[in-house]
């Protein structure tokens, strides 16, 4: 008989991941009972039945709803860990973990508080863990720039460990070319960048991204397959697209998994990797992402193996660090 090779789990990097959008329906109502806030649903099967979204809007209504029980150090710091915790099983040895500032100073909370609270965790990742990690400041694009440029500086001004910023939120009618001087200010101050393009919004985005922001990531990306000399373009410059298959069918961005053009993607040649974006509100952890996308496609070990190692070349990891993922 041929030998069984275990089924052994890749080591990968996370590389889009929203820390806001790995709050548990558990975490959220033991978080509200610990804060004293009222939800809305009367028990986790109530809020479970939200759980079932039509587009991207519908999805960041809920999400930002739920955003309201992180109020202390400690919450943001217990929802860091929650995720550090899974992410490990799943197999994930590098994250970089966005987070969205702006929708907690909205709401009064110091920037302080959001950022100490998960880098305080972040900080002793790779010792608890096993995860190296860095942190990725998102800004919320349904916002004004002004708004954006405000958060930036503060941010700055505490001297917050982020090693990038990402675009975020609604995508449709809000395009790269409105955060011109945002990322020019970031990259001045010596950040990476990434955004979200081409998730519901066009190709064009896409390239938007690249040619007035400088973008080296792009976080999504799925809407290339729409033009051909993009794609060619993405393939040859090597630029990382961070896929989320199971967000993009549950936030109807295609009909099933069966039709994600992940397959066709790696067939072009493009760089990309496989993410959870959201893990609480799509269905899944990174590895949750890969045995889904397995039941659907033919994904040889290949094909996984060079999944794992594009999310990982993808990184803004030392190389050093690299190194010893890859
Ligand atoms: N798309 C845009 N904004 C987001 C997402 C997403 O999938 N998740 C959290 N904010
Ligand atoms: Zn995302």
């Amino acid at each position: 008989a041929e030998l069984e090779v275990p089924a052994r789990i890749l080591p990968v990097a996370e590389l889009h991941l929203h820390i806001e959008g790995t709050l548990q329906p558990e975490l959220i109502f033991a978080l509200a009972e610990r804060n004293g806030i009222a939800l809305p649903y009367a028990g986790l099967d109530e809020l479970r039945e939200r759980y079932e979204f039509t587009d991207l809007q519908s999805f960041l209504d809920l999400y930002y709803a739920n955003m309201a029980v992180l109020q202390t150090e400690q919450d943001f710091a217990d929802m860091t860990r929650a995720y550090l915790e899974r992410a490990a099983a799943a197999g994930v040895r590098h994250a970089e973990i966005m987070m969205d500032p702006q929708a907690h100073f909205s709401r009064g909370i110091p920037l302080e508080t959001c950022v100490n609270g998960v880098a305080s965790v972040l900080a002793t990742s790779q010792e608890e863990f096993g995860i190296s990690t860095l942190l990725i400041s998102a800004f919320l694009r349904d916002l004004s720039e002004e708004s954006a440029l405000e958060v930036l500086d503060g941010l700055l001004a505490m001297n917050a460990p982020i090693a990038a910023i990402g675009l975020d939120s609604a995508e449709v009618g809000n395009p790269p070319s409105k955060f011109e001087r945002l990322y020019a200010k970031a990259r001045e101050a010596g950040l990476r960048l990434t955004a979200h393009a081409g998730e519901e919004g066009p190709a064009s985005y896409i390239i938007e991204a690249l040619d007035i922001l400088g973008v080296e990531r792009i976080d999504h990306g799925i809407r290339c397959m729409d033009d051909p000399d993009l794609v060619e373009r993405l393939v040859d410059a090597r630029i990382p697209l961070t896929v989320c298959p199971l967000s993009n069918v549950r936030l109807r961005a295609v009909d099933t998994l069966a039709d994600h053009p992940l397959p066709a993607m790696l067939a072009a040649g493009l760089n990309v990797s496989v993410n959870s974006d959201d893990p609480a509100y799509f269905g899944g952890y990174v590895d949750d992402n890969f045995a889904q996308l397995g039941l659907v496609f033919e994904l040889s070990d290949f094909d996984k193996a060079r999944l794992a190692a594009n999310s990982i070349h993808s990184s803004f990891a030392s190389e050093e660090r690299k190194a010893e993922l890859l």
